[in-house]
């Protein structure tokens, strides 16, 4: 199905391609047995006096990195609405709306999904609607009881024709609002039926003005205009138009005119919420100039790592930490730390637990969040979690967080994303300074925190006294030369293009590291596998001869992390050994060595340098010459580096 109009009556003509079967009488299928949900998603609406569909569609280029199996945008012109919806990247949504423009109207919705349940079809796309085509609604989670409500509304004359969960949405809007002609006190109704996760933007075509929401679990924020109002699941969308915010809580419904904006709970109940000011602009949301957002983020690191320490250091050098408000107390009882995270937030996890016990001499485990909670860990009042996730939205990383603090213990979450649910649903939080990342593969993000977790290691230190002022004070200027020393590396890093472009056509790359180079390989792998589709897989250096050394033939690429040989140089004679040993059965190495190392130069068939610096704090350097290379080698491959195939960049599903 490509754009649908329906004029200001109840019936519903259907535009098809020339030549193409009309559709069928409405039958009710059987229900699947989960629905074509959409649990990952971008949304918008818009009320106010420019083109809705020309907010929306802007909007929804914004939050493509919510997902982008497909698109689609509702607009109320004319007393009707009218709409459209295209499987496959914004763009076909926009051409389809080139060729077929919807009628010029100023209030409307729009969606862009991430396919969980369901294929990426123009059918499963959103907005769905009522029979009559006068009710919209995009929506973002899974409706768990929506087989019972959809037998029901059949059972009263409803036609539903997709298998999704979100048109049932639809029509049990248009029914109450049928009896109730008020859209906000119709979808408060509505979401005391629904079940599971759901945040709901819908119109209605009898209420040209008006856009409603409501909020379970995934985010929703009102963007306060001049005279007009916007609401999406992320600031980005509108930040060209405003930075004036409102959060919206959970089982919140929002209705938005173009002058004000009334937000109640689901029991109608007048609700608190938070307003805040974007402290950033449209720019940052912006390519500005790159080739890809993933570029521009690379390049952004110097300032996103500066930026995360500011304000964080007094002029003694001591550390202020004003936003953790775990008591210090509290903080001086911890006698375990947990560190919870997905994907890259993971990798910055596993290097936070060298940093964390050296500093602090506490046990410290990083786990995965999706296994953390099934296999029953020991946790109570004395155990610190630090969750770390880029938008503060990733289910696993959630579910962590709710299971950890349903244990008694205290959760401090790293984040990116101000007013996110995971530092919502925590104790205290530590924002990240990265500015928004829009690219799914993360970078400025991964290296603000590294810089995070250095604090909060350094912090635990001061609290717990296992630190010296001095010590601190001396760790913290190194981190704040860490900035300086990623820009150094950012002026070098053509040979590394270069290098990437000559290895296009290999299909396997392995990265190899000691101490916090191994999770540096990790990354490092991971970064090839989401944008280069190649097998890449990171080891710890002293476990190749343990198995995956076999891999090794002749001319396999083998990236290698070396420690600085200064402070604990017998981690670099290790990864010496190391090289060698790689090197005699064929490999091509690839070696990212400190500037100043020459023991490692006759065994680097390709020699990556970086600035010296501090053992624990490399990661920050390492990092950068393996993103530049991922992003480089996937350009040379054809692929799109800031929409990696399958991927999304925040996963709300566990
Ligand atoms: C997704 C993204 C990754 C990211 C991970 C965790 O898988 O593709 O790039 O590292 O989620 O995301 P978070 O927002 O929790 O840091």
């Amino acid at each position: 199905m490509g754009s649908v109009t329906w004029g200001s009556g109840s019936a519903v003509p259907e535009r098809r391609a020339p030549g193409a079967p009309p559709r069928g009488p409405p039958l009710l299928s059987p229900a699947p047995a989960r629905p074509y949900g959409a649990d990952m998603c971008g949304i918008v609406g818009y009320v106010g006096a420019q083109s809705a569909q020309d907010v929306v569609v802007a909007g929804l280029k914004r939050l493509e990195y919510r997902g982008y199996d497909s698109a689609g945008v509702a607009v109320l012109a004319d007393g009707g609405l009218a709409a459209a919806r295209k499987a496959g990247k914004l763009l076909n949504l926009e051409k389809e709306l080139k060729d077929r423009p919807l009628p010029g109207g100023n209030t409307g919705i729009g969606h862009t999904r991430w396919a969980t349940h369901g294929g990426p079809t123009d059918a499963n796309a959103h907005p769905h609607l009522d029979n009559a085509g006068r009710v919209a609604v995009v929506h973002n989670g899974i409706i768990e009881n929506f087989a019972g409500l959809r037998e029901e509304l059949a059972g009263r004359g409803h036609d539903l024709t997709s298998e999704t969960d979100t048109e049932v949405v639809a029509h049990l809007l248009a029914e109450a609002y049928s009896s109730s002609g008020d859209p906000a006190e119709a979808m408060r109704q509505v979401c005391r039926q629904l079940e599971g996760a759901f945040t709901l933007v819908a119109v209605h075509a009898d209420e040209p003005d008006v856009v409603v929401g409501a909020r379970r679990n995934s985010p929703l924020v009102v963007g306060v205009g001049e005279g007009e109002m916007f609401l999406a699941s992320d600031v980005a969308a509108f930040i060209a138009h405003t930075r004036d915010a409102i959060e919206l809580g959970q089982d919140q419904v929002v209705e938005l005119r173009r002058d004000g904006v009334t937000v109640t709970g689901f029991d109608g109940r007048p609700a608190d919420v938070r307003e805040y000011h974007v402290d950033w602009d449209a720019s940052a949301a912006e390519k500005g100039g790159y080739a890809s957002f993933m570029l521009k983020e690379i390049a952004d690191q110097p300032k996103a790592v500066a930026d995360t320490l500011l304000g964080r250091i007094d002029g003694s050098g001591a550390l202020h930490l004003d936003e953790v408000r775990i008591p210090p107390s509290v903080l001086r009882e911890v006698d375990k730390v947990v560190v919870v995270a997905c994907g890259t937030a993971f990798h910055a996890g596993m290097i936070a637990k060298y940093a964390i016990e050296h500093w602090t001499r506490l046990p410290c485990e990083t786990e995965l969040a999706s296994e953390f909670r099934y296999r029953d860990p020991i946790l109570d009042q004395r155990t610190l979690v630090v969750a770390i996730s880029q938008s503060g939205e990733t289910m696993d990383t959630l579910m962590a967080v709710r299971h950890a603090r349903e244990q008694g213990a205290k959760v401090l979450a790293i984040c990116n994303t101000n007013g996110s649910t995971i530092p919502r649903e925590s104790d205290a939080v530590l924002y990240t300074h990265a500015g928004p990342e829009v690219a799914v593969a993360s970078t400025k993000a991964f290296l603000t925190q590294l810089v995070a977790c250095y604090l909060v290691a350094l912090y635990l230190g001061q609290v717990r006294g296992t630190k010296w002022g001095d010590e601190i004070r001396t760790v913290v200027r190194q981190l704040s030369e860490m900035s300086g020393a990623v820009e150094r590396v950012l002026g070098t890093m053509e040979p590394v293009r270069e290098l990437a472009r000559s290895l296009a056509s290999h299909d396997t790359v392995l990265f190899v590291g000691r101490h916090v180079g191994y999770p540096v390989a990790m990354e490092g792998a991971l970064k090839l596998k989401e944008l280069a589709y190649m097998h890449a897989e990171g080891f710890a250096a002293g476990e190749l001869k343990h198995g995956p050394i076999a891999l090794i033939d002749e001319g396999l690429p083998v990236v290698v992390i070396a420690p600085s040989p200064r402070g604990r140089s017998v981690l670099h004679d290790k990864i010496v050994s190391n090289i060698q040993e790689i090197r005699a059965r064929g490999a091509r190495t690839v070696v990212i060595a400190e500037e100043g190392d020459e023991e490692v130069v006759p065994y680097a068939d390709h020699l990556i340098r970086i600035p010296a610096t501090p053992t624990l704090l490399q990661p920050l350097v390492a990092t950068v010459p393996l993103q530049v290379f991922a992003c480089e080698l996937a350009t040379a491959r054809g692929n799109e580096v800031d929409q990696p195939r399958n991927l999304a960049k925040s996963v709300t599903v566990e």
